[in-house]
C-alpha cells in the first residue's frame, strides 16, 4: 500500500528549493479569495497586511483560523466558514505563517557567521570554527571515539576516520556495508558504543538495497554493529532489519538517529512514504525503537503483548524524525522530525505514545492542499512541545552538556537543512525560549556536543564539520 500523495513525494526531494515553482493551492485559495482586500502581495488594502507579524485579533493559529472563519462583521471582513473547509482555513493559516517569517526574516536576518567573526547571540558569543573542510562529500553524521578520534558518514557510503590529531584519513574504513544511494537513503548515522573502550562496537543505519536494478531497487533502513580492526570493517552482526517485504522503492523518509540510554539502543525508522503506515503498529515504519545494544527486544517494552506488534516500538505516528537526543538529567528522550510543508516537530519521547502523523499535523501538503482535514490535535495523540511551521527541515538534535557555554548548558540545539541552528530550552516541560542562533551556513544534517565541550555542526553545500567557541 502507497499512501504518500505524488505530489508529497516529488516535492519531499526539494525542500525549500522550487516549491514556489509548483502549483501552489494556498497561493490559489488566497488569490481567489483573500487578495483582492489584503492585496496580492499580503501588502494589506481594505484589509491589513497578512505577512508583517502583526495580529491584531489573535496571534494564535486558532486566533487566526477563527477570523477567517467567523470574520469580522464590524470590520467587513467576511466569514468564510460557508465558502471554506476547515482543511482549506488550516492551509490558509500555514501559507500566511510562511509568509510572515519570510518578512520577517527579511526585516531581521538571523546572524550569517563569518569563519573566525564573533557572533552574539542572547546568552553566549561564539565564533564558528571550521574542524573539517575539504575531503568530505555530503557528510552526515559525526560519532566522537575515546581516543580523541572521530567517525564521519558521508551519505554516498563511506565512513571516514579522523584521527585524534584532527587529520582526515583519506581511505574510508574498508568493507562497509553496501548502502542504497538513493533520493535521501545512503549511509546514515554513526554511533559509538556508550562502552567502547571495553566491547569496540560501531553502530551503523544506513538504507539497505534488497535487490532489482535501476528504478527497481527497493530499500529500508538497517542497522548493524561491527568493530574497526585495521582500517577495515569486521565482526558485523545486525542490529534491525526489516522483512523483505517491507523493503520499497521509495527514496525517501528512512529517518534516523540513534542513541543509547540506560543500556537500551533508541533508533528511528521513517515512514518511507506510507504515511498512514505510520499508526499501524504491525509495520515497522515511521517509528521510533528501544532494544538492547546487541539487538534483543526487552520484555517490558510496550507492544510485547501484541502479537501482531512489531515488538521493539518504543513510539510510532512518526513522519520522518531526523534528530534525536537524551537530557541526561532526567533520561527524557527528544527527537525533531519533518513535517511535509509546516509542521515540523520537536518532541519528548514516551514510551508506547503515539505521535499522530498523519492524522494530526500542523503543516499541509507541499503543493499546498489540506492534509487529511487540517487536524492538529486529537485525544490518545501527542502535542508536539513545539512545532515550526513554515519548516525548518529539522535534522540533527543536541542536548548541549558540555561546559564551554555554561548558559546553554541542556539546551537543546536542532538543527535544519534550510541552514537555522536553534537553541531551544525546556523547562517544567515546556519551551520557553526558540532562539535562531544562524543561518546561512549550509544545510545541517548533524548537531552534537563534542567531549572538548564545543557544539559540532555538520553541513552539507557546502561539506564540512564546524564548531562552535566561546568568543568571550
Ligand atoms: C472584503 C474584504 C476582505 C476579504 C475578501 C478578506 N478580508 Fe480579511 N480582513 C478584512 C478586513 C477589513 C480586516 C480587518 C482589518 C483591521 O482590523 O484593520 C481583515 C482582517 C483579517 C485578519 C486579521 C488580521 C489581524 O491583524 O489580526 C485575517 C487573519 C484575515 N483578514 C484573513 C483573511 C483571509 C485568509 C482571507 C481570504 C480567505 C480574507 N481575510 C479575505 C477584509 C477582507
Amino acid at each position: 500500500m502507497k499512501t504518500g500523495s505524488a505530489a508529497c513525494i516529488a516535492a519531499s526531494f526539494g525542500l525549500a528549493i522550487g516549491v514556489q515553482a509548483k502549483p501552489d493551492k494556498a497561493n490559489d485559495l488566497y488569490l481567489e479569495n483573500c487578495a483582492s482586500c489584503h492585496g496580492s502581495s499580503f501588502e494589506g488594502g481594505l484589509g491589513g497586511n497578512l505577512a508583517d507579524g502583526i495580529w491584531k485579533h489573535g496571534d494564535t493559529d486558532a486566533g487566526i483560523a477563527r477570523v477567517i472563519s467567523h470574520g469580522l462583521p464590524d470590520l467587513s471582513m467576511p466569514a468564510f466558514e460557508k465558502t471554506l473547509s476547515g482543511e482549506q482555513i488550516r492551509s490558509l493559516v500555514v501559507f500566511l505563517r510562511e509568509k510572515e517569517k519570510t518578512t520577517r526574516t527579511q526585516a531581521s536576518p538571523p546572524p550569517q557567521p563569518k569563519e573566525g567573526g564573533v557572533v552574539k547571540s542572547s546568552a553566549h558569543d561564539y565564533r564558528i570554527e571550521t574542524v573539517a573542510g575539504g575531503g568530505l562529500k555530503t557528510p552526515w553524521s559525526l560519532a566522537f571515539l575515546p581516543d580523541g578520534s572521530r567517525l564521519i558518514t558521508e551519505r554516498s557510503g563511506p565512513l571516514r576516520l579522523m584521527d585524534s590529531d584532527g587529520k582526515l584519513l583519506p581511505e574510508p574504513i574498508a568493507g562497509t556495508p553496501q548502502v542504497l544511494e538513493l533520493g535521501q537513503g545512503g549511509m546514515l548515522d554513526v554511533a559509538a558504543s556508550p562502552d567502547f573502550a571495553n566491547d569496540g562496537w560501531i553502530y551503523l543505519a544506513f538504507a539497505d538495497p534488497l535487490d532489482g536494478e535501476g528504478e527497481k531497487k527497493r530499500g529500508m533502513l538497517k542497522i548493524v554493529r561491527g568493530r574497526i580492526r585495521d582500517h577495515t570493517w569486521t565482526d558485523e552482526e545486525v542490529i534491525f532489519q526489516a522483512a523483505p517485504d517491507f523493503y520499497t522503492t521509495a527514496g525517501h523518509h528512512f529517518g534516523t538517529r540513534m542513541i543509547f540510554d540506560g543500556g537500551y539502543l533508541y533508533f528511528i525508522v521513517g515512514e518511507r512514504g506510507g504515511m498512514l503506515q505510520a499508526q499501524d503498529i504491525t509495520r515497522p515504519n515511521g517509528k521510533i525503537y528501544r532494544v538492547f545494544p546487541d539487538g534483543r527486544i526487552p520484555e517490558d517494552n510496550p507492544f510485547t503483548g501484541d502479537k501482531n506488534a512489531i515488538p521493539g516500538i518504543w513510539s510510532y505516528g512518526h513522519r520522518n524524525p531526523q534528530g534525536m537526543t537524551i537530557d541526561p538529567r532526567d533520561h527524557a528522550i527528544y527527537a525533531t522530525e519533518h513535517g511535509p510543508r509546516g509542521g515540523d516537530e520537536f518532541n519528548r519521547i514516551r514510551k508506547g505514545a503515539n505521535y499522530g502523523w498523519p492524522v494530526i499535523c500542523y503543516g499541509m501538503n507541499y503543493d499546498g492542499s489540506p492534509l487529511n482535514g487540517g487536524l492538529t490535535e486529537k485525544e490518545g495523540m501527542e502535542q508536539p512541545l513545539l512545532h515550526w511551521t513554515p519548516s525548518i527541515a529539522a535534522c540533527g538534535l543536541a542536548c548541549y552538556t558540555g561546559d564551554k557555554f555554561p548558559n546553554w548548558k541542556y539546551d537543546f540545539f536542532a538543527g535544519g537543512l534550510r541552514g537555522e541552528l536553534h537553541r531551544i530550552r525546556v523547562q517544567d516541560g515546556k519551551v520557553v525560549a526558540d532562539e535562531v542562533l544562524f543561518s546561512g551556513l549550509g544545510r545541517i544534517r548533524d548537531v552534537r556536543t563534542g567531549p572538548d565541550g564545543f557544539l559540532y555542526i555538520v553541513l552539507n553545500q557546502p561539506d564540512r564539520i564546524v564548531r562552535l567557541v566561546p568568543a568571550e
